[in-house]
């Protein structure tokens, strides 16, 4: 069995990457453990920023995106029992939307599998090989029986706990790490949501959100104990905890409804760099994950996935490498950003067993801050609705590339960094 870009993993990562490549005239196979049902009825993030918006729309999978997506101009953080509204299209001009990413996977496999795309669910023993070598493989157990993938490359999509990372020698990777000591119990209750807008709340007995994936069924958070068994949390008490921490005098009061979906997610942020060793290229949670309190995992990985496919894009259509070489750094530069983001809203907002009164004090005044001054609010506002796409380089390096090609792919394969730097530079100077 032989195609062109072999990928491991069909969350959005990979479903997306087969989508971007199939409308550029690359094949793929995408490999996947789990059953259809399991990927398209696993409940995770709920908000897609405008640039990942868009791309799902212009690429064709964004009918009931743009139909049953609820587009929002704003968030409310709510601490001292008082809500203080972001306001997102005034400070930004721009939107985010919530849209499960269970629904953004189910609208992937449909197209994917509408345009005879070749995805193969329940397959085990899934494992990358020689793709520091000239035969990159993927090996796989299919209905029981042992297969081969023979492809140019691999596309490492397999979330956090794949087989692709690992793969790769350790030597040849440097790990960021930050864990923290809470967690999220999530659940999905099917009641209205009591806010058009979703609510952040910082309390002193933890930190809760108020999202919604519906106008009919409300998404809610509370801070908890990581290590927590969830058969701690009888309904009753997560109704009482996220009361008391969304209380205030607003009125604001979540109606209860039945709870049909319930969950404790650890924190952690987390990059590897880089982010590519050979031909095997890591995107989404296999490289990197963040706390959810900026709304940005799937974000990420929609980021990482189309730099990928234009990269490849660059390479069959025109036989250039440059774009696969600095995949990783092109996106570094975003994920870090992306980072510092979801670990300030984080620290922010979540209660610290370890703080003292002096953190206390400076934490209230941090989201004072934001919630009273414009600039500390459209900070906050512009890297929630996404930082723009690193699109003008690649544009500006298409523009460019036949004047000094070889010197340049050269530079980048030395020092991605380097190259990147010296060529944005270049382009101020000459205007
Ligand atoms: P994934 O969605 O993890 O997809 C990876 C796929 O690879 C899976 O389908 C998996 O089954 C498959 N796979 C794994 N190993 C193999 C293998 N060996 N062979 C083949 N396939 C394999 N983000 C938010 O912004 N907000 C949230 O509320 C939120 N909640 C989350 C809750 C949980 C429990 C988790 C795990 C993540 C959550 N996230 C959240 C993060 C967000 O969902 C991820 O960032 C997003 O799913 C990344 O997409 P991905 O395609 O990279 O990885
Ligand atoms: C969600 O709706 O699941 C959600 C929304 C915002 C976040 C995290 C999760 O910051």
């Amino acid at each position: 069995m032989r195609t062109q870009v072999g990928i491991i993993g069909a969350g959005p990562a990979g479903l997306l990457l087969s989508h971007l490549l199939h409308l550029a005239g690359i094949e793929s196979v995408l490999l996947e453990t789990q059953t259809r049902k399991h990927v398209e009825e696993r409940v995770r993030a709920g908000v897609l920023e405008e640039v990942a918006e868009r791309l799902l729309i212009d690429t064709g999978v964004g009918g009931r995106l743009k139909r049953e997506g609820l587009r929002h101009h704003g968030i409310k953080i709510r601490y001292n029992g008082e809500g203080h509204r972001i306001d997102f299209k005034h400070l930004t001009g721009s939107h985010v939307t919530v849209y499960g990413q269970q629904e953004v996977v189910k609208d992937l496999i449909a197209v994917r599998l509408g345009a005879g795309g070749d995805i193969r669910f329940e397959v085990a023993e899934v494992s990358p090989h020689d793709f520091e070598g000239a035969e990159p493989h993927i090996r796989f157990m299919e209905n029981g029986k042992q297969q081969v993938l023979h492809c140019d490359f691999i596309a490492g999509c397999d979330g956090f706990h794949g087989v692709c990372r690992p793969a790769i020698p350790s030597s040849s990777l440097t790990v960021f790490e930050r864990e923290y000591p809470f967690g999220w119990l999530g659940v999905l209750v099917e009641a209205p949501p009591a806010s058009e807008e979703l609510i952040y709340a910082h309390h002193e007995r933890g930190f809760a959100l108020l999202s919604m994936r519906s106008p009919q069924v409300s998404r809610l958070y509370v801070q908890c104990d990581p290590n927590d068994d969830i058969a701690n949390w009888s309904d009753a008490r997560v109704w009482e905890e996220f009361h008391a921490r969304m209380s205030g005098d607003d009125g604001v009061r979540q109606q209860e409804g039945r709870i049909i979906q319930k969950g404790i997610t650890a924190m952690r942020s987390f990059v590897v760099e880089p982010m590519q060793h050979g031909k095997l290229f890591l995107a989404g949670d296999a490289a990197h994950i963040v706390p959810p309190t900026g709304a940005k995992g799937m974000n990420l990985a929609v980021a990482d996935v189309s730099i990928l496919s234009r990269a490849l894009e660059a390479y069959y259509k025109k036989g250039r490498e440059e774009l696969l070489a600095a995949y990783s750094a092109i996106c570094l530069r975003r994920i870090w950003k992306v980072q510092r983001f979801s670990w300030w809203m984080t620290s922010m907002l979540h209660k610290f067993a370890e703080h003292t009164p002096f953190d206390r004090r400076r934490q209230l005044a941090e989201i004072d801050y934001v919630t009273s001054s414009r600039a500390a609010a459209t900070s906050l506002a512009e890297n929630y609705v996404g930082l723009p796409m690193e699109r003008d380089w690649v544009q500006d390096n298409r523009k460019t590339q036949s004047r000094s090609s070889n010197d340049f792919f050269r530079a980048r394969l030395a020092n991605p960094w380097a190259a990147f730097r010296k060529r944005r530079d270049a382009r101020h100077i000459l205007g």
